[in-house]
């Protein structure tokens, strides 16, 4: 199967931060992946913008490496070239005057504009200010925003009321990442082109759902940060969050913006506040070869969690008596991240040999190995009677699509090019921010004035065993974690 690329319009993207970690290990790698599939038009000029003094020859090689080291091959020198010579660069103070005009002069009227600001949040304000007082940004001008959005809703809301103090909701892009993911985008799809589930996709027919993002890396190197915000802040403020809306929302009246930021919005406000015995915080001790949380975070007495388990409650007619459970962690057994849908029980058993019997799972799975399986009942092959088993239908992607089921994009590729095309689908309004947080801010107050500490977990293992008792205590498991 070929995937069709329709070239964005010619753009001048300015990438704030652009010598810090997300440009090396995301955009700019992005954007040349883009530039190969002919997506990213050869009059388009990305402009890297920093406090570090640097020319366009020293940005090009220093986005040469950060290529180097995250493009898969495929590419020639040629190719390379022409995407460099596509660089620039600006020194540019986000807080005082240095560079503004020199930035002015590099722009160019009649091409698309955005500014990504992948630069610490304290300075968003200051550089729509900026932007805004050198005349750089019109009204067509987009702005990009990186997580975190904010630390709970009153900096969310500063933060937005900032930014629409300079631009409008319809130019301000809020990154989800996890929203840009193909297997995320194909849960929509999944869900709302075919007639198949639709119909079972509610309380009468869903038992529960469970939503699983692990991961193996601990949280060296970015300590500072991850200390203050903790599992929940990091992870299920936002990226389960969306998970948890796209699962659960109403079929938008289409795939439109506001209509499916509408939707989505209704679940946040939908769902019930979290009472103390719904959550289990974890937080991993030290394992062979790697060092506790507590030494990658660098705070000997730390009580922020790397690992969360909860059990969400939706009170709307969809969705009310299925529980929703969630868990997220550093430094558990395998990268795996997916969304399981166990469905209920037949309401008449009909054979007389039911012990085999399991649940109808649909899974999907987000990485790695994404793809689709839905476990079914099947009669076991054979002679001895009506004997039943359960077979996956395994649906990989990447055996499905071939080529171009394996060569999934990366989701800031996506994203980037959704700026350009000016589609805000994918990105968060200001509304949904704030009621996100509005939902996690009581759980983090409920649990820092009970003095909660997080149970400790092995490395490599599946979080704490409180965890699991989470779901036992309801009379259910959670999936293996596997990759
Ligand atoms: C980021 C979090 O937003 O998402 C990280 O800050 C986390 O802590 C990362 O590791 C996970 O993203 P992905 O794409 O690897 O699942």
């Amino acid at each position: 199967m070929v995937s069709r690329v329709i070239p964005v319009e010619p753009f001048d993207l300015v990438v704030f931060g652009g010598t810090g970690d997300l440009a090396r290990r995301k955009i700019l790698p992005g954007l040349f992946r883009r530039f190969l599939a002919g997506q990213m038009p050869p009059e388009a000029r990305v402009i890297g913008a920093a406090r570090a003094a640097m020319d366009d020859a020293a940005y090009r090689a220093f986005a040469a490496e950060a290529i180097a080291e995250t493009a898969g091959g495929g590419d020639g020198p040629a190719a390379r070239a022409a995407f460099l010579e596509r660089l620039g660069y600006v020194a540019v103070d986000a807080a005082g005057t240095l560079g503004w005009d020199e930035l002015g002069r590099r722009l160019r009227p009649g091409v698309v504009r955005a500014c990504y600001f992948s630069v610490a949040p304290a300075l968003f304000g200051a550089l729509a200010e900026r932007l805004q007082a050198h005349s750089l940004a019109g009204p067509d001008t987009r702005i990009v925003v990186e997580k975190p959005f904010g630390h709970d809703r009153a900096s969310a809301r500063a933060l937005n009321a900032t930014l629409a103090l300079h631009f409008g909701e319809g130019q301000i892009y809020r990154i989800d990442h996890y929203l840009g993911k193909e297997t995320v985008q194909n849960l929509m799809a999944v869900r709302f082109a075919n007639i198949l589930f639709e119909p079972l996709w509610n309380a009468r027919f869903v038992d529960h759902v469970q939503i699983t993002v692990a991961e193996t890396v601990g949280v060296a190197g970015r300590g500072a940060y991850y200390d203050q915000a903790g599992a929940m802040r990091d992870m299920v403020q936002n990226h389960l969050m969306q998970l948890i809306c796209l699962i659960a929302m109403e079929p938008p009246h289409r795939f439109e913006p506001d209509a499916v930021r509408d939707e989505k919005l209704k679940v946040i406000r939908a769902l019930d506040p979290l009472a103390p015995g719904d959550v289990v915080r974890g937080q991993y001790g030290a394992g062979a070869g790697v060092a506790s949380y507590r030494a990658d975070a660098d705070n000997p007495a730390s009580d922020t969690e790397s690992f969360v388990a909860m059990r969400v409650r939706i009170s709307n007619w969809r969705w009310k008596g299925t529980p929703f459970y969630l868990r997220t962690g550093k430094r558990l057994r395998a990268r795996a991240s997916e969304i399981a849908i166990a469905f209920r029980e037949p309401p008449h058993a009909i054979f007389d040999q039911q012990e085999g019997w399991k649940e109808n799972v649909l899974s999907i799975r987000l990485q790695p190995n994404e793809g689709i399986n839905l476990r079914v009942m099947i009669k076991e092959p054979g002679p001895g009677g009506m004997r039943l088993t359960d077979v996956p239908l395994d649906m990989s992607f990447a055996t499905a699509l071939g080529a171009n089921g394996a060569d999934i994009p990366d989701a800031y590729e996506r994203l980037i090019m959704d700026v350009i095309r000016g589609n805000q689908t994918l990105f968060m309004r200001g509304d949904e921010v704030e009621a996100a947080w509005a939902w996690t801010d009581p759980a983090i107050a409920a649990w820092q004035a009970a003095g909660d500490r997080p149970r400790p977990y092995d490395p490599g293992s599946s979080g704490p065993e409180d965890a699991l008792m989470l779901m036992h205590r309801d009379g259910r498991r959670w999936r293996d974690i596997r990759e």
